[in-house]
């Protein structure tokens, strides 16, 4: 039998696709009581499938993990690769190193609360090279179509010290190639607006250094 390939839209996902991507933020606290099903961790991939890549080759793979040991263990290497992403960047070991002002104070959260995603998703890609181009706007659509679900999530990587334990836990074949993790659930902040710079601060237009026509 054929496996089933989404052709239309899913009726789930109404949401203007503008007010998806201006209220799509970083969730790092996820609720570990709301469950998020089955059905709609499929149509957030289904979602994903649909993305560009190169020669259409499609090498974006997704391990979802779901089993609650398996998350808390998971969750467990994650707060080990923060801290050491951390380490080898500032020297930081603990929370009391983060200065106030840090970017860092929010992203030390997710470390303590990636255990309670109901569910976590590991984007890999069968090739190295190119396949990362190949795999994050597939990501990015997934990542929109959670939102559109009200369901939150944040992107996130790994750290080298971590991957073979992560990758043996899950008995991920010795030549995938891991890109990004995302926890996904119902959120316990709000969605909203986000800080960014302006257009006009970071594009330039016909030459390299001319503004655009709007400030
Ligand atoms: C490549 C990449 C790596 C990221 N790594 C982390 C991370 O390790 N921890 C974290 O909490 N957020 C991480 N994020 C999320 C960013 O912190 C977030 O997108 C950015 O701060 C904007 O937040 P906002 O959408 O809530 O405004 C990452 C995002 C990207 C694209």
């Amino acid at each position: 039998m054929m496996d089933m390939v989404r052709l239309d839209p899913p009726a789930e996902l109404t949401m203007p696709i503008g007010e998806a991507m201006f209220s799509h933020r970083a969730m790092r606290r996820l609720d570990p009581d709301r469950p998020v099903s089955d059905a709609q961790i499929q149509i957030i991939l289904d979602a994903a499938s649909k993305a560009p890549n190169g020669g259409n080759l499609q090498p974006a793979r997704y391990l979802v993990i779901r089993d609650r040991e398996a998350i808390t263990a998971f969750g467990k290497l994650y707060f080990e690769a923060w801290w050491a992403k951390r380490r080898d960047a500032y020297g930081w070991t603990s929370k009391a190193d983060i200065p106030e002002d840090s970017v860092y104070r929010m992203p030390a959260l997710l470390a303590d609360e990636m255990v309670n995603a109901p569910a976590v998703i590991l984007a890999y890609s069968e090739t190295s090279g190119v396949a990362a181009s190949s795999t994050f706007p597939g990501v990015q659509n997934l990542l929109l179509a959670a939102r559109a679900l009200g369901l939150g999530t944040v992107l996130t990587t790994l750290h080298p010290e971590v991957m073979d334990r992560v990758n043996a836990m899950f008995e991920v074949p010795a030549d995938k190639v891991f890109h990004c993790c995302i926890p996904i659930g119902y959120p316990r902040g709000k969605f909203g607006p986000t800080s960014r710079m302006p257009t006009s601060a970071t594009t330039s237009w016909d030459r390299w250094g001319q503004s655009p026509p709007w400030k």
